[in-house]
């Protein structure tokens, strides 16, 4: 029983993405080599098996690979995303400016902290944050702004960092979906006060489970290092390896258990190595579906600039409703009967119970990410797909439009 044979057989259905693992194609695989497994074991017969010396070396290889001041290893994005506006001092009172368009995890962390979560319409075109609808927001109690570089094209994080310059703003930028990716040159990670990336199973490069904060602030780092772990003052690496080991600790703020552990960092350090090459896979088959479905009643992604790195995590295309015989879900439906796995990013968040209801919202509000939500579909789209996988891909969506 190989290990892909096993991943297809797990039937994993979270909201956000449909892998469906009877597929012939599934929407997502993580790209898992000998290298990771022959890590994990390493760190498994090593007896360190939380937070140790492989999450300080991937934290290591992640600074240098972004080349940024401070990375901290996390169980996820959404915890990330958390010890962030912590450490920026959003709380009860605050309100945070966030894209309607997006998971709930980048939304759900401004409640964590007493905060109000106020959304965004996005770009028609990039599905990214529209700027100028986050002007009018500004009110005063606006502590902070957490854009996505939806799909991983970068947001027009320039005109963001101005607007919250001008009105005393932090920036936590998600990445989520935006290894490598670039905003006129620089690299995502090394813009904001901080930047959070995810490691989550279909990400661009994966754990399993994980996440990065990445920050060039001293002052948000050292919150960040003790918030993490129970806001305990030293890390549990440094309190075993002293020459003289010492039990000795203070707790200084009533932290969170948010540490990765040495397991996903041991997959970590070899997809962080693979990250560039996977990019480059998913750029030439986002290039072949291009191609494919030019002449096609479909919208393909629209990229703002070729020069800029755009991590490709997702190929999402609008369908022409108007001008098609079938429904989208009538499409996600004929791809799965032909065994495509599909997904849709996102289903609005002012369209689900909790956000609808907490912040008295109608779907009409946001009448872009809402006209998007109806038309949009997400193709597979990573580093494992096989030539014919792209292939079988394209047939179907001509069958499934034919
Ligand atoms: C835009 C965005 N932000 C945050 C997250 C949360 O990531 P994690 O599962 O690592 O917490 C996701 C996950 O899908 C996401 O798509």
């Amino acid at each position: 029983m190989t290990f892909e044979w096993l991943f297809k057989k797990i039937f994993f259905s979270r909201d956000k993405v449909i892998m469906n693992n009877f597929n012939a194609t599934p929407f997502a695989l993580p790209d898992i080599g000998t290298e990771e497994i022959d890590e994990v074991v390493d760190t498994l017969k090593s007896g360190w098996l939380t937070t140790g010396p492989k999450v300080k070396k991937f934290e290591n290889d992640f600074k240098d690979y972004l080349n940024v001041k401070y990375a901290f290893a996390v169980n996820s994005c959404t915890s990330g995303l958390h010890l962030a506006l912590e450490a920026c001092g959003v709380g009860p009172g605050d309100e945070v400016v966030v894209p309607v368009h997006t998971f709930t995890a980048t939304a759900e962390v401004v409640r964590y902290l007493g905060a109000e979560t106020v959304f965004a319409d996005i770009n028609r075109e990039t599905l990214n944050i529209d700027e100028n609808e986050i002007k009018p927001k500004l009110n005063g109690r606006v502590k902070a702004i957490i854009p996505v570089h939806f799909a991983g094209q970068a947001c027009n994080i320039g005109a963001i960092s101005e607007m919250a310059e001008s009105h005393d703003l932090s920036i936590i930028e998600d990445a989520a979906h935006a290894i490598p990716c670039t905003y006129q040159g620089k690299t995502i990670g090394t813009i904001s006060d901080a930047t959070v990336f995810s490691f989550y199973t279909t990400k661009p490069i994966a754990t399993g489970e994980g996440g990065m904060i990445a920050t060039n602030s001293k002052r948000i780092a050292e919150r960040v290092n003790i918030m993490r772990l129970h806001g305990i003052d030293r890390d549990i690496w440094e309190r075993y390896t002293e020459i003289k080991p010492n039990w000795k600790y203070a707790v200084v703020a009533p932290g969170f258990k948010y540490n990765m552990p040495d397991i996903m960092a041991a997959i970590g350090i070899h997809q962080l190595k693979k990250a560039d090459a996977f990019q480059q896979r998913r750029k030439w088959i986002a290039s072949q579906y291009n191609k494919a479905f030019k002449r096609m009643p479909i919208g393909i992604p629209c990229v703002q600039n070729e020069l800029e790195t755009h991590a490709w995590h997702l190929y999402v295309v609008q369908l022409e409703i108007e001008a098609l015989a079938i429904t989208r879900d009538e499409f996600i439906n004929k791809m799965s009967d032909m065994g495509i796995g599909t997904s849709v990013h996102f289903r609005p968040l002012h369209l689900h119970p909790y956000w609808r209801d907490r912040y008295n919202l109608k779907p009409e509000d946001f009448p872009v990410a809402y006209d998007i939500y109806n038309r949009s579909v997400s193709l597979p789209i990573y580093s494992k797909m096989t030539d014919d996988d792209v292939c079988r891909v394209i047939e179907a969506v001509k069958t499934a439009l034919s």
